[in-house]
């Protein structure tokens, strides 16, 4: 049994402040669902509430409602938006969201945890081609992922290789790798007025546009990789939290 967190004693809060999230990001922690570990719980990182994120923009951006500010609140309404208007077939490119949760550590979005079929924990892009380079598998999950990206014409802000994950299947000795890419985070309508929304057209010269500059981000990385260069700062799973306890 997970031990209780001091403010779940009397509600149905899941407990996280004792558990190690497997990933964080530049916002957010990121935990196996200790109810479902085919679920993920990602909250806001200490120091990064809605309230303390609020409180560092200045006017006329902080007056702003307290839930624009919170982004898993955010990414749980823009990921049902998306499956709602693309359709399921949109699931193969992101994570669906199952709705927010109370945590000790506040609001969180629960989404499905993407995994590989050894069952450990998917690595982002970014790590992938870092340590494979641009191999036969990986490649032709590019070649996949960019047209069906631009001709669903899903919503994102730009597709950062640590923000899509590689789901990896038939590891098995002797059987060939498939890669699947899915878009973790950063989706949805970056203007104030949402016009791709309601205009298809637009909508598919935005994604294009996406599937253009992430194409120069594959080449920027691996050139980084063979001038000696670094990754950034996020986007690395130890090895140690791919492993579902
Ligand atoms: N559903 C998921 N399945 C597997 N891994 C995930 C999932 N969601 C997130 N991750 C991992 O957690 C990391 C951080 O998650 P996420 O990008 O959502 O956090 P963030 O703080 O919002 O990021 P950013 O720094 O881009 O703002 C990702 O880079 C990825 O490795
Ligand atoms: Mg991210």
């Amino acid at each position: 049994m997970p031990a209780s967190g001091p403010n779940d004693k009397f509600t149905n809060m899941i407990s996280l402040h004792l558990r190690k999230p497997f990933a964080k990001g530049g916002n957010r922690l990121c935990f196996v669902h200790p109810d479902n570990r085919g679920m993920c719980i990602k909250v806001a990182r200490p120091g990064f509430s809605p309230a303390e994120k609020r409180s560092r923009k200045g006017f006329p951006k902080n007056l702003k409602p307290l839930n624009r500010f919170d982004d898993s609140q955010i990414e749980h309404e823009v990921l049902s938006t998306i499956h709602a208007e693309l359709g399921d077939e949109v699931l193969d490119l992101i994570p669906r969201s199952y709705g927010m949760v109370e945590t000790d550590m506040g609001p969180g979005i629960v989404t499905n945890l993407v995994t590989d079929e050894d069952h450990q924990i998917s690595i982002t892009l970014l790590q992938y081609l870092w340590e494979n380079g641009l191999d036969a598998p990986i490649q032709k999950s590019l070649d996949q992922f960019y047209p069906a990206w631009q001709s669903l014409a899903v919503p994102s802000r730009d597709l950062l290789l640590h923000n899509i994950v590689v789901q990896q299947t038939s590891l098995e000795a002797g059987d060939e790798k498939q890669c699947r890419l899915i878009v973790i985070d950063g989706l949805g309508w970056s203007d104030m007025i949402p016009l791709a929304r309601f205009f298809k057209g637009l909508a598919h010269v935005k994604a294009g546009r996406k599937i253009k500059n992430m194409k120069g981000r594959v080449t920027s990385l691996l050139e980084a990789k063979q001038s000696g260069g670094s990754w950034g700062i996020h986007g690395f799973i130890d090895p140690k939290k791919r492993i579902i306890s």
